[in-house]
């Protein structure tokens, strides 16, 4: 991912504090012309010691605004079931549009389903919420910096 986003094909957006950093997402941009109308939004990640304070919700909430900035028309994810992932992007106005069942399988044998999941920024009929970063009623967090490198 870090050479797309030096190639310019994807952003990256990172939380940091002074030099380190607390947590990232990737927005990976349709190469060709038939798919650059959207991106998938990937490995969003929290430091685990960072984690319940409200910084995942902050970096998608800023990956959906980067997203409506670049002009685009959706952003698509993939989670796991089980996890309680889908309800977390379900409150910040993303929709599950499927999932391909018993797609992964873990090391204790059981399986989860992949779950497909968008956020629509134009589609007639469907209304998802306007967020944005200022607006998203997050907990402080510091002097923690929501910021695009490129
Ligand atoms: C998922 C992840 C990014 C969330 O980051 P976070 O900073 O802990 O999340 P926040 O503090 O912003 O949580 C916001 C809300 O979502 C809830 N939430 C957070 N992670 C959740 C999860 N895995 N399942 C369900 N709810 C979750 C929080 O309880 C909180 O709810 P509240 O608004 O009612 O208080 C983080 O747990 C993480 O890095 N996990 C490991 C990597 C991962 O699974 N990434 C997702 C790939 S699809």
């Amino acid at each position: 991912m870090f050479g797309q986003v030096d190639e310019g094909s994807a952003h990256l957006l990172m939380a940091q504090r002074g030099s380190e950093v607390l947590g990232w997402v990737f927005l990976e941009i349709g190469s060709m012309p038939l798919i650059s109308h959207w991106a998938w939004f990937k490995r969003l990640m929290v430091l685990p010691s960072m984690q319940g304070q409200g910084l995942g919700r902050r970096l998608t909430v800023a990956a959906v605004d980067l997203g409506r900035d670049l002009g685009l028309e959706q952003l698509y994810l993939t989670c796991r079931s089980e996890t309680g992932l889908a309800d977390f992007y379900g409150r910040l106005g993303w929709l599950e549009v499927g999932r391909m069942p018993r797609n992964l399988r873990l090391a204790d044998g059981s399986y989860r389903d992949e779950i497909y999941m968008v956020f629509e920024f134009l589609a007639p009929g469907i209304s998802a919420p306007q967020l944005s970063t200022d607006a998203d009623g997050g907990q402080p967090t510091g002097n923690v910096t929501l910021f695009e490198a490129k």
